[in-house]
């Protein structure tokens, strides 16, 4: 992965993957504990959750210059799809803990929320709006290089 400041990251699908996290067992039920960098590839400066969501709906739809962001289905389940600009893959997270790493420039939509389900999202930037590419065209433009072998 390339990245310079406030450029967008050149990611692939290569630098995303699907990360267990611990669980420790108890009869009351489990916990999961998410702690700095020891379990996922960036330092925690941010967490926000999705929930509520209506059946159909559709969340996501952008990519990010430089944050990066671990998506886990605490409750229920929800499908994400990410594509670098080349490649596409579809995940559906459905494990309170197991999650998806996605690297800084990757295109993401989360859709196919269950009933009920919570998507927390672990982000390794606070939140700037400035950090966000919501054009598709855009990102096509950004990532053309990839499908141009330059
Ligand atoms: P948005 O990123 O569009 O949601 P998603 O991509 O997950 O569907 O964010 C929805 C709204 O919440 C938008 O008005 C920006 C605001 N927001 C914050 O203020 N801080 C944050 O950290 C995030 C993620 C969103």
């Amino acid at each position: 992965m390339r990245t310079e400041k406030g450029s967008h990251a050149t990611s692939s699908l290569n630098d995303c993957r699907l990360i267990t996290l611990n669980k420790h067992h108890h009869e009351n039920g489990n916990l999961t504990v998410v702690e700095g960098e020891k379990e996922l590839p960036f330092d925690i400066k941010r967490i926000y959750y999705i929930y509520d969501v209506p059946g159909g709906a559709e969340r996501g739809g952008h990519s990010h210059k430089e944050c990066a962001s671990f998506l886990v289905a605490v409750s229920g389940s929800f499908n994400v799809e990410i594509t670098d600009g080349v490649n596409k893959q579809v995940f559906t997270l459905n494990r309170s803990n197991t999650g998806l790493y996605i690297a800084p420039g990757i295109w993401r939509t989360l859709n196919n929320f269950s009933s009920g389900s919570v998507a927390l999202s672990i982000a390794s930037h606070n939140y700037d709006a400035g950090d966000y590419i919501y054009d598709y065209d855009e990102f096509l433009e950004l990532t053309a290089h990839k499908r141009n072998n330059d």
